[in-house]
């Protein structure tokens, strides 16, 4: 967890040389300008000894963290240990989940895999783990992931005011679905929701938090995941609307009862259109339909796929948008597709 002071901008000064004279100002992260209900202020990065309050104003508990580029890249705390074709292979980024570091590293750098850790907990002090990432596979999108440095793989990590507790070794947390969490997070409000594929709670908590629908089914067949998402409805306190379900979502989806249906899953998505239509209220709702298609085939394929099903079960189709959440591989988009079912 991160701490900052949030104060009106006209004290940021102020308060920032405050904090540098007082060394806790946490100069790993950027100072953030927020706008909230009461209105537009900066918070300013805390070290975890700063107090409760400072000059009056409550330290709290930050959220969509940005931290500022290291002094260096990573290869300038490589050098010296690394010979010069080494250095050039050296990754150029990775993902901070929570206190964890998740980083891909080429074969050619196996060797050099301790080194490379503990260069990169050098530049993030305040993280726990550096993790190596080889990708994701199968069904339950479980990524192959080893612990090279530190304490643990279990985090939590903090995005648009939502806490997703995992552990990066078990299950997957998507860096290119961000916009994708946050725009169903606006979305559902007074709804019956069916989250075919939940896995930790991607969409579902979101969703609960900031969309207040009145109801989601959260189906999830991974039961780590699952044990995770049940834990992410508590951290959240969204009991009252989520109703998770451990099973196959072809078979545990409800029928009838949904105003809007998310299929965040890909590669075999269309296999599960049937039963995200049935589940959709008789007179129809809305669906969010994810493929990862060839870029050629992203403006066609996964519409007529969405309308082949629902013809098949006499509905009709009207796509309202089909939006890129990101290059998948090359080649090949993840798109995901809004379409209204209606009779
Ligand atoms: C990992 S999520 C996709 C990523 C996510 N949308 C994000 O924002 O990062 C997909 C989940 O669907 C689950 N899943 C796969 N097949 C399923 C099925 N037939 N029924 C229910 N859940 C399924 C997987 O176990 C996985 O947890």
């Amino acid at each position: 967890m991160y701490r900052a002071i949030r104060i009106p901008p006209e004290k940021g000064e102020e308060i920032r040389e405050k904090a540098i004279v007082g060394k806790f100002l946490d100069t790993t992260r950027k100072i953030r300008k927020v706008q909230t209900k009461k209105g537009a202020f900066l918070e300013i990065p805390v070290t975890w000894d700063a107090g409760e309050t400072i000059e009056g104003f409550p330290v709290i508990e930050q959220e969509d963290i940005e931290f500022l580029k290291p002094p260096q890249p990573l290869k300038e705390y490589l050098k010296g240990s690394l010979s010069e074709t080494e250095l050039a292979l050296v990754p150029s980024g990775w993902h901070v989940l929570g206190d964890i570091i998740i980083v891909r590293i080429p074969d050619e750098l196996d060797k050099k895999k301790n080194l490379i850790a503990r260069a990169l907990l050098s530049m993030y002090p305040k993280c726990r783990s550096i993790v190596r990432d080889f990708g994701i596979e199968g069904q339950f999108r479980q990524p192959k992931r080893e612990l090279l440095l530190g304490s643990g793989t279990e985090t939590i990590h903090k995005e648009h005011g939502c806490l997703f507790k995992q552990d990066v070794t078990k299950v997957m947390y998507s860096r290119g679905n961000l916009e994708e969490r946050k725009r169903m997070s606006r979305l559902g409000k007074g709804e019956v929701v069916v989250d075919m594929f939940a896995g930790i709670g991607y969409f579902s908590i979101p969703m609960a938090a900031h969309g207040k629908p009145e109801k989601i089914i959260s189906i999830e067949i991974n039961p780590e995941s699952f044990a995770y998402l049940k834990e992410n409805i508590r951290l959240n306190h969204v009991e009252d609307i989520v109703t998770p379900v451990l099973g196959d979502c072809s078979q545990s989806a409800p029928e009838g009862e949904a105003d809007r249906v998310i299929m965040g899953y890909v590669g075999t998505t269309h296999h599960y259109l049937k039963p995200a239509i049935k589940a959709l209220k008789k007179s129809g709702g809305i669906l969010h339909y994810h493929e990862t298609v060839p870029e050629s085939l992203a403006k066609t394929r996964p519409e007529e796929r969405i309308k082949k099903a629902a013809g098949s079960l006499g509905k009709k189709v009207e796509v309202l948008e089909t939006r890129r959440i990101k290059k998948y591989s090359p080649g090949v988009l993840h798109v995901v597709v809004d379409a209204r079912i209606f009779e």
